[in-house]
């Protein structure tokens, strides 16, 4: 096939890192710990018993990385500050931490490189779990303090501000499902998190509104929740419920300044309840100027168990992804539909971040006058060096491709998609999976720390350079 799909002037080209999966030096120039470092010393909580203390060593070697950034002609290039390097005790900033980000600001636009700054990528700092995390209202001060210092040391050169990203997974995987930091199982502190992480949200929108040439967004982890059975009423109601406590939950708050009902009576019924104080409601719904959508797999849902060999009882934690944590809403699970799967064994839909584009843009983000952007896809395939030291990813490469057409039939379908960022510019650490799960366009060595630009590098580079996107087919050929 020799056809291709443009992307519109001015699209935004990216790549997307997180602070403690790349950073290392955890312990440098007065950082303390984050959850991740702690959660990293509990026996069996990430694999192999990886940590940050390494990673991408990204604190020592960012200039070669910035310099990676630009010989694939990126134009922009999205990261997280560390919470705990620039507040490693309450009340204490550390200049040292957002010297740090200064300079990489400037290493970035000396390169002509925009940054995009996401304040919350999952580093909370332990102090702040110690007083009760996100499950604490003091939280929301905290943070605040924390961006008015980030956006202090670096707002004269950011423009571009994410407050959090995927505010589903700190609540939902770190207080409820367990695999993700802090480790915690409890109901009530998962739902306490929901409203705390988007009372933060609001109370960081409203520190950067000092700045009037501040943009401001929030980046979610939205699905697209299709019944697995589409003639089962029973999947449709559980689909509905995925859809209630992953994207409903988070979005309607911010674009409506209401929770959903049939959600607050799941937490209800399972003797949960969101801690809403008066006036919250109001600074949760602050106008923002985009919404930031991470998207990577499909997902069928069916209200009863997958088979056996997914879902096993007494199932290693690894392995609980695929039943969907959720409080008091009856049970759901991702099961298979046949698709091509990832590493991480996550479903391969690229059309599924069409339809996402298309549904937010039409519920939320089209009535509310913002755009979207894609602010991380990608996918990890156990990469194969080959014996000249280069990685055909092939599979990535195809991936890629297959969801920047995605975007490109969304933004034809009238959807406002002004951008996207791959996920990611290196290998690094995965949470849970440590190591082991490759998601780069530039492969590590993490016994060298080697940088090495993939196949699927390349065609990104090509596809930001003329704004096409080759489609899949020529792109297997
Ligand atoms: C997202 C996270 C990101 C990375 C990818 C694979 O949920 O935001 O840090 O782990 O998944």
């Amino acid at each position: 096939m020799s056809h291709a799909l443009h992307l519109p002037d001015g699209f935004v080209w990216g790549a997307a890192t997180a602070a403690f999966q790349i950073e290392g030096a955890t312990h440098t120039d007065g950082r303390t710990d984050s959850i991740w470092d702690t959660f990293c010393r509990v026996p069996g909580a990430v694999a192999h018993g990886d940590t940050g203390e390494v990673a991408c060593d990204h604190y020592h070697r960012w200039p070669q990385d910035l310099d990676l950034l630009s010989e694939l002609g990126l134009g922009a290039y999205r990261l997280s500050t560390a919470w705990p390097r620039v507040l490693p005790e309450p009340g204490r900033v550390e200049q040292r931490g957002l010297d740090f980000y200064s300079r990489l600001v400037d290493g970035l636009l000396e390169r002509g490189i925009t940054p995009w700054v996401t304040l919350y990528h999952w580093d909370l700092p332990q102090w702040m779990e110690d007083r009760g995390g996100w499950t604490s209202r003091d939280v929301v001060g905290h943070f605040a303090d924390y961006t008015t210092a980030v956006h202090g040391a670096l707002g004269d050169r950011v423009k571009h501000w994410i407050t959090l990203n995927e505010p589903w997974c700190s609540a939902f995987l770190g207080y409820k499902g367990g695999q993700h930091a802090p480790g915690r199982q409890e109901p009530q502190a998962a739902v306490s998190a929901v409203h705390h992480l988007l009372l933060a949200h609001g109370a960081a929108v409203r520190v950067l509104r000092t700045d009037p040439t501040a943009t401001v967004g929030i980046t979610l982890n939205m699905t697209v929740a299709d019944p697995a059975d589409p003639g089962s009423a029973e999947d449709a109601a559980a689909a509905y419920r995925v859809d209630g406590q992953q994207n409903r939950v988070f979005a309607e708050p911010l674009f409506t300044g209401e929770y959903p009902q049939d959600v607050v009576e799941a937490f209800a019924s399972a003797g949960t309840h969101l801690p809403v104080q008066d006036g919250d409601l109001e600074a949760i719904a602050a106008p923002l100027d985009f919404l930031g959508l991470n998207y990577y797999q499909g997902c069928a849902i069916s209200a009863r168990p997958a088979p056996p060999d997914e879902l096993m009882p007494g199932e290693p934690p690894l392995a609980r992804a695929t039943s969907v944590p959720a409080v008091g809403q009856g049970e759901a699970y991702t099961v298979s539909r046949g698709l091509p799967r990832t590493a991480m064994d996550w479903e391969v839909q690229p059309d599924g971040l069409r339809r996402l584009l298309e549904r937010v843009h039409t519920d939320w983000t089209g009535p509310a006058g913002i755009p979207l952007y894609v602010t991380e896809n990608g996918a990890a395939f156990d990469d194969v060096v080959g014996p000249d030291g280069q990685v055909d990813d092939v599979e990535r490469t195809a991936y890629i491709a297959e969801h920047l057409a995605a975007v490109g039939r969304a933004v034809e379908a009238g959807a406002d998609v002004r951008g996207y960022f791959a996920w990611s510019l290196l290998d690094n650490f995965e949470w849970a999976y440590g190591y082991e799960k490759r998601f780069g366009i530039v492969h590590v060595d993490f016994e060298t720390l080697a940088r090495t630009p993939k196949a699927s590098a390349r065609l990104f580079a090509s596809a930001a350079a003329t704004g096409t996107v080759p489609l899949a087919d020529a792109v297997r050929a």
